[in-house]
């Protein structure tokens, strides 16, 4: 089957050469390359079509064009080296893809023991005899016993649609969730860089894992690199609105579950927490921010607990959302008693076992920093 063509049947969709190239570019591979020595000349060609076969006895195979020179040399010794190449090889790469005269000129290589050139700074090494040959159209595929392999350190060279780049190792899901955390949560260190020893003596976990979880948050605008340095960003809005929504998600869920099913003592306890709330805000400011993030996330937390789900209650946690407020929020942020007034309609909402309104009141108040903000921009024009 295709989706490259409008047609349906199987039988007479003709892929062309430029379609099936565009698809199969999208299976990322490493870059080599493959040496041999003929005739006591030196031949190499980059190639990325290298497959391990099995692994007992070792066998791999590679696909050559019958147009490539490498591929006669290979035909005639029967013997080639596998090069991986490392992340910085880009221009080697470019280099061994030419028809240039010598390749080699100026290399640092080194010679297996079948004569084949081993490029110094390759991040492995295999070397190999071939035991059988097969044409297939416009190629010949070697299939080769391995008798040597050696690995160094080092970052493989990607290949993928048609362009090189650098493979990047997965974040480990905890670690990220660890550092994603404690940067949404840091308040003083924003525009610092992250000492990362510090962070993974801190977390318990290896500093590579701290690299690569950092890499990742780079990505989500959390962090960003500054001179060989992982340094906190402020929060994008776009983070702080999504979490808001996410928050929402939650929320509309715990009111379909609990309202009208909350006992007295609970409605009782959570008009408290909302009165608590009050006093953080005067004349479009808040008072004491601090306080107000507390006093409104004891609020919040509590319709949570009110659903009676640790789970839920720990995810509604992870959301990090004392923290986003404590870097986004100062004495000078604008914040009107429209958020106060929202507080209570829930309450009331609440105590009328309204879902109805509970529900409307919840999007509305999901909704107000980001029309906080606007209005901000609007009076102040504040970034
Ligand atoms: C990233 C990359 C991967 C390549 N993979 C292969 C391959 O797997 N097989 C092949 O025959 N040519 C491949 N080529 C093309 C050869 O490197 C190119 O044709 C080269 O000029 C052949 O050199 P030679 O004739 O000296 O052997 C690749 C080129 C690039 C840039």
């Amino acid at each position: 089957m295709t989706t490259t063509s409008g047609n349906t049947n199987p039988a007479s969709v003709q892929l062309s050469a430029q379609a099936f190239r565009d698809v199969i570019g999208r299976f990322a591979s490493g870059v080599t390359v493959i040496t041999t020595c003929s005739g006591g000349r030196n031949f190499g060609t980059t190639a990325s079509a290298v497959t391990s076969l099995t692994d007992d006895p070792p066998m791999l195979l590679i696909c050559l064009n019958k147009s490539s020179t490498s591929a006669h040399a290979i035909r005639e010794s029967g013997t080639f080296a596998v090069n991986v190449l490392a992340e910085d090889h880009v221009q080697l790469a470019g280099r061994f893809a030419s028809k240039l005269p010598d390749k080699f000129e100026g290399m640092a290589f080194e010679k297996d023991g079948n004569g084949s050139p081993l490029l110094v700074g390759a991040i492995a090494h295999l070397v190999c005899s071939v035991s059988e040959q097969v044409e297939a159209g416009t190629h010949y595929v070697f299939l080769a016993r391995v008798e040597d392999a050696v690995a160094y350190p080092g970052h493989p060279l990607a290949y993928f649609r048609g362009a090189f780049g650098r493979m990047q190792m997965a974040p480990d899901a905890s670690v990220l969730r660890e550092v994603r955390e404690r940067i949404i949560t840091t308040v003083n260190e924003v525009d610092q860089a992250i000492d990362l020893d510090r962070w993974a003596a801190e977390l318990a976990v290896g500093v590579d894992l701290v690299h690569r979880a950092l890499i990742a948050l780079v990505s989500e605008g959390l962090v960003r690199r500054e001179a060989g340095q992982f340094v906190i960003a402020p929060v994008p809005e776009s983070i702080i609105f999504e979490s808001y929504t996410a928050k929402l998600a939650i929320e509309l869920g715990v009111a379909e579950s609990t309202v009208g099913r909350v006992s007295q003592g609970q409605l009782t306890q959570l008009r408290q927490y909302m009165e608590a709330t009050f006093e953080f805000i005067k004349d479009d400011r808040f008072t004491d921010p601090e306080a107000w993030i507390q006093a409104n996330e004891r609020f919040h937390e509590y319709m949570v607990e009110l659903a009676g789900s640790k789970i839920l209650l720990d995810t509604y946690r992870r959301l990090g959302l004392p923290g986003l407020n404590a870097r986004t929020i100062n004495r000078s942020t604008y914040a009107t008693a429209e958020l106060l007034n929202d507080h209570r309609k829930l309450v009331e909402a609440y105590e009328n076992k309204d879902l109805g309104a509970v529900v409307e009141v919840l999007r509305e108040h999901a909704d107000r920093p980001r029309q906080l903000r606007a209005r901000e921009r609007e009076l102040f024009g504040r970034a």
